[in-house]
């Protein structure tokens, strides 16, 4: 039985009379980019997070971007975020101009650790008086910003990162690429800090039928200055104060992504329960770690991504009984090339480094069977047992 780590054409197919006459309604009002149907997905999802405004872009890449850029965050500043994450989140902060501080993860969540962004506060980073914010010793830049990334579908620990970020005048943006849905202390992702970052690509819990994006904020002129940088800096038209970007949600996305999110909380559901019996049926197989699910966190799980002690053997061996598997990720940022400027060195960030060699994401996707789930927890459990 070949079963690949994702599989989208189940749920396609569930729902695929609904989802074609979205797509058609849009074919036929010719309203192709920003139409009415991106500004009710922008309603719908400022409802579901919890935020009071939505507003649409390209891609979760963009929304980093621009919510960056929306924050005046540019050549002089500094932001801290973790090594481990999608490249998406770094790029955005040098896109800017601005350098990346990373902090090491947390072994059990994979999250940015909020003890060592206090550390790095504290011993790294000293006030700027003129300035009024911190001032990293070592690049001489303003630390301006924190973005705590939830990755595979958890939330990191946004209380205590809320609570440094208020104590150092810190702006949070949230990369809630792979989170939405997800909540820490009820709070939704996206809805925490002071402006979130979602994905709509279609491996996400609510993916698209290509690309798209979408920033979430409770600040009215946040959110404002967002929708003029996604249309290149203009409002009214042609008339531009800032330069800004093309990134504009296609009302195709937006209808498809309407359909979706109808159903996002069943999936989620779905999904919740693949990772139940996924953990029930590993928790006692002998070198392989389960992912954690931290109190006071609901868990989406974009991802399910187990530790194994011989991963890139477990990988053959699945491949090798068609069992779709990846590595999220391979290289940690901080030694990756582009970066190299930054000056980081393997051994730097050790449990951001051990989570890249040992991850290995498994099948998971709404729609994924019985028999599918227990075939890979069989093939997982016979690895281990040699
Ligand atoms: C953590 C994270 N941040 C940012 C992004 C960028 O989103 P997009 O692919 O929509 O540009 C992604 C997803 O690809 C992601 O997983």
């Amino acid at each position: 039985m070949k079963i690949p780590v994702l599989d989208l054409k189940p749920q396609i197919q569930a729902h695929r009379a609904e989802i074609m006459a979205a797509i058609e309604s849009v074919i036929d009002n010719t309203r192709f980019v920003l139409g009415p149907e991106v500004t009710e997905l922008e309603r719908a999802v400022s409802a579901y997070t919890g935020s009071k405004h939505a507003v649409g872009v390209a891609s979760g890449s963009d929304a980093l971007l621009i919510a960056l850029m929306a924050l005046g965050i540019g050549g002089a500043d500094a932001v801290i975020t973790t090594p481990y994450t999608f490249f998406a989140t770094v790029g955005a902060i040098c896109r800017v101009g601005a350098i990346p501080i990373f902090v090491d993860i947390r072994p059990d969540s994979l999250n940015i650790d909020a003890g060592l962004v206090e550390k790095c506060l504290t011993e790294r980073c000293e006030p700027d008086a003129a300035a009024g914010v911190l001032r990293d010793r070592i690049s001489g830049r303003l630390v301006r910003a924190i973005i705590p990334v939830h990755l595979f579908g958890q939330c990191a620990d946004m209380d205590a990162i809320m609570a440094l970020a208020q104590r150092h005048k810190l702006f949070v943006i949230e990369d809630a690429a792979q989170a939405l849905g997800a909540r820490c202390n009820g709070a939704r992702a996206g809805s925490i800090g002071h402006i979130g970052c979602l994905s709509f690509y279609p491996t996400k819990n609510l993916g698209g039928f290509g690309d798209g994006g979408m920033l979430t904020t409770s600040d009215d002129s946040l959110a404002e200055h967002c929708r003029i940088l996604r249309v290149h800096g203009s409002k009214p038209k042609y008339y531009h104060s800032r330069v800004g970007v093309n990134s504009r949600l296609d009302s195709i996305q937006a209808a498809a992504l309407l359909v979706g999110l109808k159903h996002l909380d069943e999936w989620t559901r779905m999904r919740r329960e693949h990772a139940r019996t996924y953990t029930e049926s590993l928790k006692d197989t002998h070198g392989v770690v389960p992912p954690a699910v931290l109190p006071n966190q609901h868990h989406v799980f974009n991802q399910y991504v187990i530790r194994s002690n011989n991963r890139d053997a477990l990988r053959r061996f699945l491949a090798e009984r068609e069992i779709g598997a990846e590595i999220y990720y391979p290289l940690p940022l901080h030694l990756q090339e582009c970066f190299s400027q930054f000056g980081y060195k393997k051994g730097n960030f050790p449990e951001s480094e051990r989570a890249a060699e040992e991850s290995l994401a498994i099948p998971m996707f709404p729609y994924l069977t019985v028999e599918q789930r227990t075939t890979v927890t069989n093939a997982i459990k016979e690895f281990h047992k040699k």
